[in-house]
């Protein structure tokens, strides 16, 4: 689309001097295609600020009293879609295989702890959906071996002597806050059968709300993910639908802080929709039937 077409007030110099401002803050790109989205945001942002010229927005954006709206103005830029269980197979392949084989590997060194990082978490679907997974991987996986210490009365959601911690991440403060409240109503519900309901969720009114149990294994705690200071040691790192609104040169920065931020032989999911393919070398693609991840490489310096 030309950005003459672009509604008062915006000329294309202005746009291009936003779009590299939100570039530089969290890394997002917004093409041609996705600039008619940008524009209609803006005017949104600037109706509300009751400004009336582009001028005045950017000055106040790159105030130090404008750090709020750079927050806001952010947050009306991203795409927060996400759903409990997205990308079965997926899933599966994290289930039945890369738990089992940490488990395995871990208990065989008495390391009992396990650090999951889902980045770009959105309104929480994806970590609780990793932690009611973790959970009954544990609990299948204490079925056919026996635990290191006797297991306490009443039976935890985590046996000892595990410690688990899912760290849920985003941009967006409102996306974090609806997270960490964990309640969902019957449409966000409907991925999720009723043996999960019934086990990890209470029922308050007609919204699902999850249960504290699980509530204690995730985390949630801002991250911009165009930073330089990331969660480290991270067994797994879940970034999916997220580095696709980036552009390749930013892509590849994140590859590779992904890369220091997990442990050896750690793995890397991303979005269906998404590839490392040309992109690093630091890694390598590994899958079952159609569930994919990315594996870490150890890298020579
Ligand atoms: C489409 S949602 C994906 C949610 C979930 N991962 C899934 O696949 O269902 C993308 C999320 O990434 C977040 N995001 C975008 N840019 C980000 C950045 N620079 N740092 C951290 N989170 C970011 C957005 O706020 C949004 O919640």
């Amino acid at each position: 689309m030309s950005t003459s077409s672009v509604p008062a007030p915006f000329s294309e110099a202005e746009l291009r001097l936003l779009q590299a401002l939100v570039y530089q803050e969290c890394g997002m790109h917004f093409d041609e295609r996705r600039s008619h989205f940008l524009q209609d945001r803006l005017q949104r942002r600037l109706k509300e600020c009751q400004l009336d010229s582009f001028y005045s927005y950017y000055r106040l954006l790159i105030s130090r009293e404008g750090k709020d709206e750079l927050s806001r103005l952010l947050e009306n830029l991203t795409v927060n879609e996400t759903s409990f269980f997205r990308n079965k197979s997926q899933l599966e392949f994290f289930h039945k295989h890369i738990l089992e084989e940490l488990f395995r590997r871990k208990q065989s060194h008495r390391d009992y702890s396990l650090r999951i990082w889902s980045a770009g978490c959105s309104t929480g679907q994806e970590p609780y959906t990793l932690a009611m997974l973790v959970a009954d991987a544990l609990a299948y996986y204490y079925l056919r071996n026996s635990l290191p210490i006797e297991m306490p009365s009443p039976k935890p959601l985590v046996p000892p002597p595990w410690k688990v911690e899912i760290l849920a991440s985003d941009i967006s403060y409102s996306v974090l806050r609806a997270g960490q409240e964990g309640i969902y109503g019957e449409t966000q519900m409907a991925s999720v059968d009723y043996s999960y309901r019934l086990r990890y969720f209470d029922k308050v009114g007609e919204r699902y709300a999850v249960k504290k149990a699980l509530k204690e294994i995730v985390h949630f705690d801002f991250h911009n993910l165009k930073t330089e200071y990331l969660p480290q040691r991270n067994d797994v790192i879940f970034c999916r639908n997220v580095m696709m609104y980036f552009d390749e040169a930013e892509q590849k920065r994140l590859i590779d802080k992904f890369h220091r931020c997990l442990n050896p032989a750690g793995h890397l999911f991303i979005g269906h929709a998404e590839s490392l393919l040309g992109l690093t070398e630091k890694f390598t693609l590994v899958h079952r039937d159609s569930g994919t991840a990315y594996q870490k490489l150890e890298v020579r310096v």
